[in-house]
């Protein structure tokens, strides 16, 4: 049995009461096929509010060591937005070279869209994870006087859209081998023809994968007018952001969408969690969806080649979802349900 260390990060809000079934689900699938050590990290906004620390050196050292991360959510009304989501989040993303988000999409039978008629909808997002406006760049200057300015500078690397859009188009022929490009090249025009000027390039490599292009704004009609032209959608880091919360909205609710951030070089582990937040407005009453965790937890599965055992997750989800998903049901019962059927 090969062995692993897996570091569980609950954070904040929902993300504690998520995260242990994802565990769970983690655990009960892995069956004898591998074995699971589990490091707890207490970081998110009790640590910080007890003692300040929101990433320390050592903690994050020894994340490193870990083979995979599972974190529920970060971020708290307690504290100033961006505190917690640049300082442990985004920190971990980009100190371990997560530069692939991957965030599948898709309709389960059994449950209800917002959309008249849906059809099938089965695609993937992969949002550029370490670049864009999410670097830091930037800074305010005569902070609070009628004189500010303030900056958020995007940062886009020729090497960090590669390795993104290869990723991309390498997927898309493991599916219906179409990748769509989504951007603001009409506006945004240096990193949106650099980007588009990359997947053209590395296109070339795969001819049997047809691509096209939209602008993000175009995208979120499509999104919900024609979520079937997509397949693979390839995007920066905040387009990406953005899109796949409508996206998780049109397959039923973000409490049904699982993410990995990869570091697909295998440097350093990659890190599953749901796409949501810590939903500060539902938490502490044992209502939020715990699918998108224990979904998050078959695709870290996946990550380490154990598909089988993914397919199980995979498997009791979907048979919850179509038998009881139009049902009410607190956060446990519906992890119980799809432990159950596992
Ligand atoms: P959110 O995703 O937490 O919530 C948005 C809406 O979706 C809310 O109405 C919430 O009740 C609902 N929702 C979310 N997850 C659900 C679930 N599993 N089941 C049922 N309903 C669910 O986004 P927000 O309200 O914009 O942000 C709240 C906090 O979370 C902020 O501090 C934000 O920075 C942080 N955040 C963290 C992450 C992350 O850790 N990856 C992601 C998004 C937001
Ligand atoms: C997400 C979140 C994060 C992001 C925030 C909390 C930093 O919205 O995981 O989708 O913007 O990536
Ligand atoms: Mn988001």
């Amino acid at each position: 049995t090969k062995q692993y260390t897996i570091a569980v990060i609950p954070g904040d809000g929902i993300g504690k009461e998520v995260t242990p079934w994802a565990k769970q689900a983690l655990e009960k699938a892995a069956g004898d096929a591998a074995s699971f050590q589990y490091v707890d990290f207490d970081l998110g906004a009790e640590r910080y509010l007890r003692d300040g620390q929101i990433l320390p050196d050592e903690d994050l050292e020894a994340i490193k060591q870990t083979d995979a991360i599972l974190l529920g959510a970060v971020g708290d009304p307690r504290i100033k937005a961006g505190i917690l989501e640049r300082g442990l989040l985004l920190k971990l993303r980009f100190a371990l070279d997560q530069y692939v988000n991957l965030r599948p999409s898709k309709l389960y039978k059994g449950v209800t869209s917002p959309l008249a008629e849906p059809g099938e909808i089965d695609f993937v997002v992969v949002r550029e994870g370490t670049e864009g406006l999410y670097c830091g760049a930037g800074g305010a200057v005569r902070r609070d006087t009628p004189a500010e300015v303030a900056t958020e500078v995007s940062i886009n690397t020729a090497y960090g859209a590669e390795r993104v859009v290869r990723y991309a188009f390498e997927l898309a022929m493991k599916r219906r081998k179409h990748v769509t490009l989504v951007h603001k090249k009409n506006v945004l025009v240096n990193a949106g023809d650099m980007w588009q000027r990359i997947v053209d390039r590395v296109a070339q490599e795969y001819p049997e994968v047809t691509h096209d292009y939209c602008h993000i704004d175009a995208a979120t009609i499509y999104m919900v007018s024609d979520p079937q032209r997509f397949d693979v959608i390839l995007t920066d880091n905040l387009f990406g952001d953005i899109l796949t919360d409508e996206a998780g909205a049109v397959v039923g609710g973000v409490g049904y969408s699982a993410s990995g951030c990869i570091n697909a070089s295998n440097e350093f582990p990659s890190m599953f969690e749901p796409i949501h937040g810590s939903a500060p407005d539902i938490a502490g009453q044992n209502i939020a969806n715990p699918t998108a965790a224990i979904l998050s937890a078959a695709m870290l599965l996946r990550h380490l080649g154990f598909d089988e055992q993914a397919e199980r997750i995979d498997r009791a989800v979907e048979a919850d979802i179509e038998e009881l998903g139009s049902t009410q049901r607190s956060t446990d019962e519906v992890g119980r349900d799809i432990l159950a059927r596992m």
